[in-house]
């Protein structure tokens, strides 16, 4: 979604907003542009439809030296992709540029009377509203205009806007979109996402809603409560590494995630089981709550949710404790049966995801206890649950989670565990004999990154299919259901998964010989039901690429290409079974030449519904 990011220091802002835009091109766009204050009383804007290339190109030649700007990804909502709609936008007067993020969900109310009062408009966007509203309310100071007019916004909104008669200043502000605020020896900014800053600093705010913020030039900023009072919120330490953001080598930021795998599983195990017991730090209920609970439920979308999966299979395994899944999107309009004896478990990478979001208001209504697990710290569901895992996973910039997801069923599986102990379904020594398992992880995952060559040949299989089907049971039915997410995002192959038992009951009629379909046939309880779905399938001509475990010869045998797998218990199997599907959409994408990073249409955070 929309991308928001602001600099004012000793240099010219023109390359840290350009660079801080890149940064943000993994949220999904459509359009840039960028507002450059001359420090004369004048401002350069600069928009282009397209890719932050366009718009740099754009610039490339121009004399700017202002050392206070603003810039904006726009992912169009209201009004087409245009240069006339790109952000930044004007008052009528031209001195006060707003760049947002989020929906003024009253904007048309507000741009009628704005009109009525003789504001001229020139885009049809909701945003343009708030340049039009601070032009009214500027006395000489733009802090306590933003302070006057934010009773008017009603929406989401991350906001930052400049002002040419304060050249050394930005004033930023957010309520439910995201917003994050660095400063270093020479210079402040302000981001919808940590990467846009880091080059600057890893040391951040997240300015609680409805906080205005002043940026100023010289290195500092100020934060503000809806009253004008100042407040001091806490500054956080990002542990990524300075590479976090950057490609390291690798073609593409995907190929990098899936390549650093290992190092997060290890990072989201670590520490997390003392004297026989796993510890969850963050979880913030007491044991007595936990054994009294008689229900979890899960809410989240896309991948987040194939995750919530997983965890229903390991939570009523282990745990015993009934557990739904839902999709958030839907959960959070119906009448769900939740109470304060439910666990409610929100799962988003991004942690600013709106449906989720939601869905956790809607819980909590209810009186359930909420947390979350969320990959990024001081994102708005942490703000929204009692208690937060966090997955650990680091920054994730392609838009296909793939790190992210073995975070999240990591801890997952550790909070089941967790819960199995505290129900007394797990003693100290099963505990310990699945942690173990677990520390075996890493290695499984590298031993197959390691060995690419299956994988190729199964890509070549799926060759120029329009269509692929996924089959798997159990949890490998949740890996085919990601898998085939992953494969259709970033290559626009469609996909589907089916459970195996299923597929006699209408699906199979799809298949030809020009069908490719990916089982899932590792080492479980249910492999030889799953070998005889494949079985079915070859009769009918399919091409099975199969993911099968080490040393299976029998489903070597019978399918197209195999890609193996270590042997784990079929518990943990999703954790590296999910890895080779995830190396498999990315080859076909890019042997059909499409943008891995950055799939059309699709946004990394989606912070409206
Ligand atoms: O940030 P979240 O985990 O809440 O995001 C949820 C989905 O939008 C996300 O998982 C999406 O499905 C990914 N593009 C999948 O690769």
């Amino acid at each position: 979604m929309c991308g928001i990011v602001g600099y004012t220091g000793s240099k010219p802002a023109k390359d840290a907003l350009i660079n801080g835009l890149s940064m943000l091109e993994y949220r999904g766009y459509d359009s840039a542009g960028i507002a450059v204050l001359d420090g004369l009383g004048g401002m350069d804007v600069f928009r282009a439809v397209g890719l932050v290339d366009e718009l740099k190109q754009l610039v490339a030649g121009e004399n700017l030296t202002g050392v206070t700007g603003i810039g904006h990804t726009r992912w169009a909502t209201h009004g087409k992709p245009s240069r006339i709609n790109a952000h930044p936008h004007r008052d009528c007067s031209g001195k006060i540029a707003v760049v947002h993020n989020g929906i003024i969900e009253n904007f048309n109310e507000l741009r009628s009377e704005l009109i009525a009062r003789g504001h001229h408009f020139a885009s049809e966007t909701d945003t343009e509203v708030i340049p039009h509203l601070l032009e009214e309310a500027y006395q000489g100071d733009l802090k306590q205009a933003m302070l006057a007019i934010l009773p008017r916004l009603q929406g989401a909104y991350g906001l930052a806007c400049v002002h040419v008669d304060h050249p050394d200043e930005i004033v930023a502000v957010r309520k439910e979109s995201p917003l994050v605020v660095g400063c270093s020896a020479d210079c402040a900014m302000v981001a919808s996402d940590t990467p846009a800053i880091l080059d600057v600093t890893r040391d951040v705010v997240y300015p609680e809603d409805d906080t205005v913020v002043v940026l100023h030039s010289d290195g500092t900023a100020q934060f503000f409560d809806a009253t004008g009072a100042e407040v001091h919120p806490k500054t956080v330490h990002l542990e990524w590494d300075q590479n976090a953001a950057k490609k390291d080598g690798y073609d593409d930021y995907m190929d990098k995630e899936i390549h650093e795998q290992p190092r997060v599983v290890s990072d989201t195990l670590k520490g997390r089981l003392k004297d026989g017991r796993v510890v969850i730090d963050g979880l913030e209920l007491d044991e007595e709550d936990i054994a009294a609970l008689d229900r979890v439920v899960i809410v989240a979308c896309g991948t987040s949710y194939h995750a919530g999966l997983v965890a229903k299979y390991l939570i009523e395994a282990w745990a015993r404790i009934p557990c739904d899944v839902e999709i958030a999107s839907e959960f959070r309009y119906r009448d769900p049966i939740v109470s304060p004896s439910t666990l409610v478990i929100a799962i988003t990478q991004s942690g600013e995801t709106a449906d989720t979001l939601a869905a956790v208001q809607l819980a909590r209504t209810y009186g359930a206890s909420v947390f979350a697990v969320t990959n990024r710290l001081g994102s708005r569901v942490t703000r929204e649950c009692d208690g937060v895992i966090y997955a650990r996973a680091g920054l994730e910039i392609s838009v296909a989670a793939t790190k992210s997801f073995l975070a999240q069923i990591t801890a997952l599986t550790l909070l089941a565990e967790y819960l199995a102990q505290v129900r007394h379904r797990f003693n100290r020594s099963q505990v310990r004999m699945f942690y173990h398992s677990m520390l075996e992880l890493p290695q499984q995952i590298q031993q197959i990154l390691d060995h690419p060559e299956p994988v190729r040949r199964a890509a070549d299989l799926i060759g120029d299919a329009t269509s692929a089907l996924f089959i798997g049971r159990g949890i490998g039915y949740v890996v085919c259901m990601e898998g085939a997410l992953k494969l259709k995002e970033i290559s626009y192959v469609h996909a589907e998964a089916f459970a195996a038992g299923e597929i006699k009951h209408g699906p199979i009629a799809l298949v030809t010989e020009q069908t490719p379909v990916v089982a899932v046939a590792v080492h479980s309880p249910t492999r030889e039901k799953t070998v005889s779905n494949i079985l079915e399938l070859k009769a009918r001509g399919a091409r099975v690429i199969g993911i099968a475990t080490e040393g299976d010869e029998e489903v070597e045998r019978i399918c197209d290409a195999t890609i193996f797998i270590p042997r784990i218990r079929s518990t943990l199997s999703a954790i590296t079974a999910s890895v080779p599907l995830q190396m498999l959409a990315r080859l076909v994408a890019i042997d059909r030449g499409c943008n891995v990073d950055k799939p059309r249409n699709l946004a990394k955070s989606v912070t409206v519904e």
